[in-house]
């Protein structure tokens, strides 16, 4: 095997779905072990049974609010594959753009607690877990962010905060954790995946792949330079094998790599300038 992560060990919050699942068989095709960590233990069984390289793929569960739990599953990683080198923590929920003027008092309080314990506490909450793994390892943490760190209007006021708050986490951390870990993110753009919303919203069994499938050929293209960029969650993995390559990306920590579209530079009065190419 020669890949860009050949021997490394990963753990993947949220690995059992979506983006996190496509990285994890992105990392196995690239060499590395893999546990993926969520809720539920039966769908993740499934997951690695359904994996190239089951071998290679552990399953465990935690709820990602739950100190103790990320802390045996860092330690089960160990027990099983003997380090930890990289902790991609993902796992998290979507306000569905439930705007500020669309939410009772009531609703907001309950929804930012709810989504704030996933996206943001269970982010610091990993990073603790696995921290002395990774000195040990000089091993590296990947923060899954979003458009929602930069720009407004890819989540309501909660998500907006959430995945703002994920930027600044990552940075404090890439700080705190230097020389020996590296702290990057991916800010990914829409993404077909299974995305769910707060219970506290009622929105627990609302997917945001329903949204995708939805979309027909008479629905107009995202307002992107890259309108025809994929969806499809495999091909956003490709900046978490960089950051996760002490070989490819050793001098690179704080950084985010956006992969959105390029919803950075969407233009003034259209939103691509090469239209008429
Ligand atoms: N789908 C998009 O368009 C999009 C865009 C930008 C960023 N993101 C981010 O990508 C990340 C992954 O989401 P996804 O789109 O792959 O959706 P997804 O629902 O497929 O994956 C999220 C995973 O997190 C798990 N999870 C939720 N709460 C948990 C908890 N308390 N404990 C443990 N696991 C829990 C879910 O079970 C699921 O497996 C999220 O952080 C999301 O904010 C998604």
């Amino acid at each position: 095997m020669t890949g860009w992560l050949d021997g490394y060990v990963a753990l993947i919050t949220g690995g059992g779905t979506g983006i996190g699942r496509a990285v994890a068989e992105r990392y196995l095709s690239e060499g590395a072990s893999v546990a993926i960590v969520g809720r539920n233990l039966h769908q993740l069984e499934k997951v690695v049974a359904e994996s190239s390289a089951p071998a290679r793929m552990v399953a465990l569960t935690a709820d990602v609010r739950s100190s103790e739990q990320l802390h045996d599953a860092v330690n089960n990683t160990v027990a099983h594959f003997g380090k930890l080198d990289t902790l991609v923590t993902n796992a998290g929920l979507w306000d569905y753009q439930r705007q500020l003027t669309r939410l009772t008092a009531q609703e907001l309080s309950d929804t930012f607690d709810e989504l704030f314990a996933v996206n943001v506490k269970g982010y610091l909450l990993a990073a603790e877990a696995a921290w002395p793994e990774l000195v040990k390892s000089r091993g590296s943490i990947i923060m899954t962010l979003s458009n929602a760190s930069f720009y407004v209007n890819g989540g309501g006021p909660v998500y907006t905060a959430s995945k703002h708050a994920c930027l600044g986490l990552m940075r404090e951390l890439a700080y705190e954790l230097a020389p020996k870990v590296r702290v990057n993110g991916v800010a990914c753009g829409g993404m077909n995946t299974d995305l769910r919303g707060p219970e506290s919203l009622s929105m627990k069994e609302r997917s945001i792949s329903a949204s995708f499938a939805k979309r027909g050929p008479d629905t107009p293209p995202p307002p992107l330079p890259l309108r025809d960029s994929s969806t499809e969650p495999k091909d956003f993995t490709g900046p978490y094998v960089l950051l996760a390559s002490k070989e490819q990306s050793g001098p690179i920590t704080g950084e985010a790599i956006s992969i959105d579209g390029g919803m950075g530079v969407r233009g003034f009065s259209s939103d691509a300038g090469g239209n008429h190419l």
